[in-house]
């Protein structure tokens, strides 16, 4: 047995003062490139917990940054407002303010000491790796733009998730765009938080993983970063690795959780057939300390900008370096997802008798999961298309979301002809979807939509009727009242009290239950 340390072992990154009275080194300004649901929060509480840090977010997009710049934010987050308006408006809070968001950004770039790369990563849709590798044009320009206006030397975060290696390409165009004799360092820094808990996971980090070099300046770089964090993290949970290491940990990470999904949902189709119910299968293998029980929840399938963009990105990489059963098994995750969405239509047509032409389906739900507005990649796309296709009128109603968000995430589905157009209704109200309905579908876990637990609350700052809702439920009485019989609920969530329901007169069908 040694305990010598190698050189390239994960640590705790720094030493703070028990009193956190360390002052992030020569950080004075950070510039956040990217004011999406990623840079807005994470910027938001950098600066409330560095008041001696100036924090500007940056965006091309003028509509984003003026909604950031009011309390109707543009993105919805619980807590966020709060935070946001903490450290935006000093007036208010009789502290300097700290928070900027501005469209100036050249400005920004080149007062700024160290950079968040915060932008958007999709999955390229031209050209070589269409459909699979992630698009890198985004953070190329970012960086370009930096090379173009910087003065200083720079310290540059990437926060976007990103292939293994990007660092290099960034490097590469910096080298190339840059004033001779300015030296940037690039760090891989990349977010965990969840959507709907953004704000929760942003103050109380389950680990903050920072990737540098390991030369002398990497680490200089890492240890300026890690300082930040350290204003609010407890500095055991501060890690740094190697560069590469943080880049392909957080696909990793992506690839993993969206992992115990599939193999849960794969489980629930077996479930269905078997007689099991997928709950108390859950349940018994999360009791396992070396499972545990979290990301074990059956559903009609995982939804978000993420899970499915990054499983494909590490399967292209995986099959560029030629390792192709590789690829197959982390593709093999996006199938089944595939597979549960259309497994889950099929069972809607069955139970209804074979046909969905002229009948009235009651969609609960758009977002790709509760307490977020952000509906890319939601399942409810993919579910609603397939029963627009099979002739069903679809009323659609969403707590959070718009109807243009809806009507623009629907637009390259069926929904797109004029005839399912007309097939197409959003309403203000579960009530209103309901009318006239042979069956509601949940594809969203909104507690509003369950019959049991708490009473739903919700803070304000995104969003239609917020407020108004708060505390409300679906009383699922008076839907019964307005549908047309027989009448089904489809819960793609499980999150109904199906033996409540059926006392109602409901035919209910559960995701992993026969
Ligand atoms: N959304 C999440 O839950 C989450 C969690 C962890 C990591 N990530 C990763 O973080 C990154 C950002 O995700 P997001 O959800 O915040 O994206 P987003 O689309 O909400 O925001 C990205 C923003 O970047 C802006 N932008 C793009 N290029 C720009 C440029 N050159 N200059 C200025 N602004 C530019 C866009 O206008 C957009 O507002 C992605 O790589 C994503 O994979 C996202």
């Amino acid at each position: 047995m040694h305990s010598q340390r190698r050189s390239d072992t994960p640590m705790a990154a720094y030493q703070v003062n028990p009193d956190r009275s360390t002052k992030p080194v020569g950080i004075k300004k950070i510039c956040c490139i990217g004011a999406g649901y990623v840079g807005g929060p994470t910027s938001a509480v950098i600066a409330s917990k560095n008041p001696d840090i100036q924090v500007t977010v940056v965006d091309y997009n003028r509509e984003r940054i003026e909604a950031w710049q009011t309390d109707d934010l543009p993105i919805y987050e619980p807590g966020l407002l709060e935070v946001v308006k903490f450290a935006r408006d000093g007036n208010l809070t009789k502290r300097t303010p700290n928070l900027f968001f501005s469209t100036d950004v050249d400005r920004c770039i080149a007062e700024a000491e160290l950079i968040l790369l915060s932008v958007n990563t999709p999955t390229k849709s031209l050209g070589r790796g269409a459909g699979h590798a992630s698009e890198l044009s985004y953070l190329e320009s970012a960086v370009r733009k930096i090379g173009e206006v910087a003065e200083s030397n720079k310290i540059i975060v990437e926060k976007s998730t990103v292939p293994c290696r990007a660092a290099d390409t960034l490097r590469d165009v910096l080298v190339a765009t840059a004033k001779p004799g300015l030296h940037f360092e690039i760090l891989s820094n990349p977010e965990f938080l969840a959507e709907g808990t953004a704000i929760r996971n942003l103050l109380n980090p389950d680990r903050i993983l920072i990737g540098s070099l390991k030369t002398p300046r990497g680490l200089e770089a890492a240890q300026a970063l890690a300082a930040v964090y350290g204003a609010w993290v407890d500095p055991d949970r501060i890690i740094t690795i190697n560069l590469y290491s943080s880049e392909l940990a957080k696909l990793a990470a992506n690839a993993l959780l969206a992992q115990r999904i599939s193999s849960v949902n794969a489980l629930s189709a077996m479930c269905e057939s078997v007689g099991a119910d997928i709950d108390e299968v859950s349940y018994a293998i999360g009791l396992d300390k070396r499972i545990g029980s979290r990301m074990l929840k059956a559903s009609v399938g995982f939804g978000g900008s993420c899970f499915r963009k990054d499983i494909l990105s590490l399967a292209y990489i995986a099959e560029s370096l030629h390792l192709f059963e590789v690829a197959d098994y982390w593709r093999s995750i996006v199938d089944i997802n595939e597979y549960q969405k259309d497994r889950f239509t099929r069972r809607i047509v069955r139970c209804l008798y074979n046909s969905l032409s002229g009948k009235t389906l009651a969609v609960f739900g758009f977002a790709y999961k509760k307490d977020t507005g952000d509906t890319r990649e939601t399942a409810a796309i993919t579910v609603i298309d397939n029963v627009l296709t099979e002739g069903a009128n679809v009323r659609i109603y969403d707590p959070l979301v718009k109807e243009t968000q809806i009507r623009h995430e629907l637009k390259n589905t069926t929904a797109r002809l004029d005839c399912a157009e007309k097939q197409l209704t959003v309403c203000e109200s579960a009530y209103e979807a309901c009318t006239g309905a042979d069956a509601v579908i949940i594809l969203t876990e909104w507690d509003e939509f369950s019959n049991q637990g708490e009473p739903v609350r919700r803070d304000s700052g995104h969003g239609r009727k917020t407020e108004e809702r708060a505390g409300r439920k679906v009383d699922w009485a008076r839907v019964a009242a307005l549908m047309r019989r027989p009448m089904f609920v489809f819960d793609g969530r499980n999150i109904v009290d199906a033996g409540a329901l059926e006392g109602l007169g409901f035919r209910v069908e559960c995701i992993g239950k026969a």
